[in-house]
């Protein structure tokens, strides 16, 4: 018979199995839990990551905007996280390195800008080396700034962000790279908001323009510089077409008188340092990625829109015209300029011998009165304008303009080749493209079929 004293033993050792299996599956549970729980959290974060990488904001409902976003996050990253870090010199070298032997290497300021873009791709693509500097400001909608500094990065283009003051940038820039030509072409355009924004005028077209001469005079080597000036120096000059030697000295806005007096500040650069300097006076420019705050641009899209244009007369009743000037053959002046331009003569701040000054007309040589864009404009968009006709106001626009260009053309073959209707049908096919706009334009014309982000 069993004893009573055997029965408890075996009892309390049954107890304590159990109580150990119990805290064993609590241990079991517990670290499952702790895994499930990490495991969790690692796939929120892979998925958020990439959602944010792949998705745009629901409000952006143009698909060329899409790439857009994934790529400002991560240039954003570059820029913030490593200026003048490691990573950040190695991006400037390398942008600005040419392929080709011989090949320039351009600082290019203002290359989120239209001109400064299409001139960037177009040096890069012929085996020069380029670094863009551009502070994006919102005079016009940044976003078509950003996106062009996609198509940039896309032909291996790095930009800079930052401004022309910011002279400890520029003397870095400097210090990083030996750059043998500085294409400057960052300004406050625009002649009408100088109305509005005076100041701004003043600090990138005269205090930028002389920070960044200033930064170049100490470079060693200097470099050549080619800048942009304006048509709108000849102001209420009525000799025509505009002649180089024709008088600059009447601006009709402080647009014009900060283009002029760079003209001026360029001579003083070229007579005490040694820089090799030329200026180029550009005829309203226009083409695929151009500026939202001229004519031919908002016209396209108040036409599409269906609301009224403002299509201004001079104060005697006779057609507003302009040179309009096809981007093309711009960057083929800028590029011209670009490789007749001689050394600089000083270094390290101090000249060294005579230096060369230019200025050039870049024109297209046929004015068109603004009238003429319109007609063209609404057979290309299969709409009818809502025209209203008004006295031109008197805030800084200037009735005419005709270049000659017969300097550019004898010292480095400047031929513009597109007239306005070739080069408006080439505009209007990229704005309907780029902002997405399905309309009869798109499907019923012959625009040729170019991918926008092709081009320029
Ligand atoms: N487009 C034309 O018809 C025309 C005609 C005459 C002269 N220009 C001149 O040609 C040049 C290029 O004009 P665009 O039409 O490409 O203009 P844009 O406004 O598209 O380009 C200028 C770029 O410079 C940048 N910028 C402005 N101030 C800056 C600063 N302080 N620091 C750094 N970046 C700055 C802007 O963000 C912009 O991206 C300008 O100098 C302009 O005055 C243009």
């Amino acid at each position: 018979m069993a004893s009573p004293p055997h029965t408890s033993k075996t009892l309390k050792l049954e107890r304590y199995n159990s109580y150990l299996r119990r805290l064993h599956s609590t241990k079991v549970l517990n670290a499952s839990s702790k895994l499930i729980f990490r495991v969790t959290l690692l796939i929120a974060l892979v998925l958020i990551l990439f959602f944010t990488l792949n998705y745009p904001p629901l409000s952006d409902k143009n698909p060329n905007h899409a790439h857009l976003h994934h790529h400002n996050f991560l240039s954003a990253a570059l820029f913030t996280s490593s200026a003048g870090g490691d990573a950040w010199e190695k991006q400037v070298r390398h942008s600005s390195t040419p392929k080709k032997p011989n090949g320039l290497s351009v600082l290019v300021t203002g290359a989120a800008g239209f001109v400064g873009s299409h001139c960037s791709i177009a040096l890069k693509k012929r085996g020069d080396g380029v670094l863009g500097l551009d502070n994006f400001n919102s005079y016009y909608d940044p976003s078509l700034k950003r996106a062009r500094q996609k198509l940039l990065l896309k032909n291996q283009v790095f930009i800079v962000e930052g401004d022309l003051n910011d002279a400890s940038l520029l003397t870095k820039l400097f210090d990083v790279v030996p750059f043998t030509h500085i294409l400057h072409l960052a300004a406050q355009a625009g002649v009408r908001y100088a109305m509005q924004n005076p100041q701004s005028y003043v600090s990138s077209n005269i205090a930028g323009f002389v920070n960044l001469l200033e930064v170049a005079k100490a470079a060693n080597p200097q470099p050549a510089i080619v800048w942009a000036s304006s048509s709108s120096v000849y102001g209420l000059n009525t000799q025509v077409p505009f002649s180089e030697l024709d008088r600059t000295d009447q601006p009709a806005s402080l647009y014009a008188a900060t283009k002029k007096a760079g003209e001026e500040i360029a001579h003083t650069y070229n007579h005490i340092y040694g820089l090799s300097l030329t200026g180029l006076r550009f005829f309203t420019v226009y083409g695929p990625w151009g500026r939202p705050d001229m004519a031919y641009f908002f016209f396209t899209k108040d036409i599409l829109q269906g609301k009224p244009i403002d299509v201004y007369q001079t104060q005697d009743k006779k057609q507003v015209a302009r040179d309009f000037t096809y981007i093309d053959d711009v960057v083929k002046g800028c590029l011209g300029a670009l490789d007749t331009a001689e050394k600089s003569t000083g270094s390290g701040g101090k000249k060294k011998g005579p230096a060369q000054l230019r200025v050039y007309n870049l024109g297209n040589t046929s004015p068109v009165p603004v009238g003429n864009l319109v007609s063209i404009l609404e057979g290309l968009l299969r709409t009818k304008a809502r025209k209203h006709v008004i006295k031109m106001p008197r805030n800084g626009d200037v009735p005419y303009t005709h270049a000659n260009v017969t300097l550019a053309n004898r010292d480095f073959g400047y031929k513009p080749t597109t007239d306005l209707a070739t080069g408006l049908r080439k505009f209007v096919k990229w704005y309907v493209d780029y902002y997405g706009i399905q309309t009869r334009v798109k499907k019923d014309s012959d625009i040729n079929s170019e991918h926008p982000e092709e081009s320029p």
